[in-house]
């Protein structure tokens, strides 16, 4: 089955949007996804048809709470989770990630320790060291290689003790693009006794997530890093969440999600979500068929999103193969992240790079001037570019591609750096 882009595109009103009365390009997406139509029909429904908080006792307030459980149930199956129950809704990952270091403080002892690894996004390292320091915790960091851009799981197996009672982890790096062996970690985490928490934010656009198969405790993802608006969604092992201690008002009932979802909610919020999982399905089906496999125990809506996470990876290497490619063959250009396609399987399309005297900063506002929507500087993954020794010269260019890019796109990308360092 081909990988129809014009039907693709013609679900993002805002792919045919212009820039100076040429096209634009959205390079940008590691940062947050265009949005399909059925979002946007989602949300609007949601606002004009029962615009009102849930839990009561007349129409507009039911269909809101139905609504509210739909989206629940949706995100229960774009997991793989064993329930809407484990689903926990909040406005980003790094709120979420905050109010959960609150809640699981009270399991920890001073002394104890806590893994965190040098491929962080800082909402997966701050709030930890943050609780560590409040605590009087451990921490210790897991770091990664400069050759391979990968960890070496022999140095996890050092960093655990006894006393190691959680570690956060990275499935896929915002500058490095790496997607790293979260099942053989959580493995030898959980052998240890330890508790684990998985960043999916940059893996979920780009790979199917399934929480039961990876068997880690929690797993956190951005929905508008995948096509949907700006909220943000936890996983929780069921039996993990239930001990938990949340900081709820007394009127809230003690059971998963509401304990976790104190204070209203943003109901368009999680309309547009389940238009974001609607669009995934209609891709499952439309474009990604051949990986479309009926498993026991599976629905068939993780089903269908899953083909289509595969069919978009697939699409993906092609656009990485392009990108890395491309910006290789400038003279000093330097990326940073696996650029063997042989190993396509192990990074998402984000690339970046820099390149001795260039300024990040100024590549971004020249590709700009050109309709090329880019980011630079260090994306919040601090420890990520300070290991790169790129903390004082700007960080890198990122250019992150994700399924509705054309190969021209990148091409147009990948050209309009060339200019800028041949003109500089
Ligand atoms: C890997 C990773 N983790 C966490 C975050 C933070 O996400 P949020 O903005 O939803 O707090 C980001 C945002 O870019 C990210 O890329």
């Amino acid at each position: 089955m081909t990988f129809d882009l014009d039907r693709i595109r013609a679900h993002f009103p805002a792919l045919s949007l212009l820039h100076d009365g040429g096209p634009r390009v959205y390079l940008d997406n590691p940062a947050g996804t265009q949005v399909p139509r059925e979002v946007l029909d989602h949300m609007q429904t949601a606002l004009v048809s029962f615009n009102a908080n849930m839990h009561g006792n007349f129409r507009t307030s039911r269909e809101a709470t139905a609504m509210e459980e739909r989206a629940h149930e949706a995100m229960a199956d774009f997991f793989h989770a064993a329930g809407a129950d484990e689903i926990v809704f909040g406005p980003n990952m790094t709120t979420l990630t905050f109010m959960m270091t609150r809640v699981l403080g009270p399991l920890f002892e001073p002394g104890d320790e806590i893994i965190v690894t040098h491929m962080e996004h800082d909402g997966n390292n701050t709030p930890w060291r943050r609780m560590a320091d409040d605590l009087g915790l451990v921490v210790k960091t897991l770091p990664w290689s400069r050759d391979t851009y990968e960890f070496d799981l022999d140095e996890l197996d050092v960093l655990i003790t006894p006393r190691t009672r959680l570690a956060a982890l990275n499935y896929a790096s915002n500058i490095l693009g790496t997607i790293n062996p979260i099942p053989a970690m959580v493995s030898k985490l959980k052998a240890a006794g330890a508790l684990t928490y998985v960043d999916a934010v940059q893996y979920a656009p780009h790979g199917p997530i399934d929480v039961q198969a990876l068997d880690c405790d929690f797993l956190v993802a951005s929905t508008y890093k995948f096509y949907g608006p700006h909220q943000a969604v936890l996983y929780g092992r069921r039996s993990v969440l239930e001990q938990l201690r949340a900081f709820k008002l007394r009127v809230v009932p003690d059971v998963s999600p509401n304990k976790f979802e104190t204070g209203c909610q943003s109901l368009e919020g999680q309309a547009g979500v389940l238009g974001a999982i609607e669009y995934l399905q209609w891709l499952g089906v439309a474009m990604g068929s051949q990986h479309l496999q009926a498993t026991p125990g599976v629905p068939q809506r993780t089903a269908e999103i899953h083909a289509a996470m595969i069919a978009m990876a697939e699409y993906e290497h092609a656009l990485s193969g392009r990108l890395i490619e491309g910006l290789q063959s400038i003279p000093g250009v330097k990326v940073h992240g696996i650029t063997d396609p042989a190993a396509f399987d192990r990074r998402v399309p984000t690339v970046s790079f820099s390149r001795p005297g260039l300024d990040p900063a100024a590549v971004a506002n020249f590709l700009d001037e050109h309709g090329v929507y880019v980011w630079n500087g260090h994306s919040y993954a601090l420890p990520v570019i300070e290991f790169l020794g790129l903390q004082d010269l700007g960080g890198v260019v990122r250019i992150g591609p994700t399924h509705y890019n054309t190969l021209a796109e990148v091409d147009r990308a990948v050209e309009l750096v060339s200019d800028y360092i041949a003109a500089h």
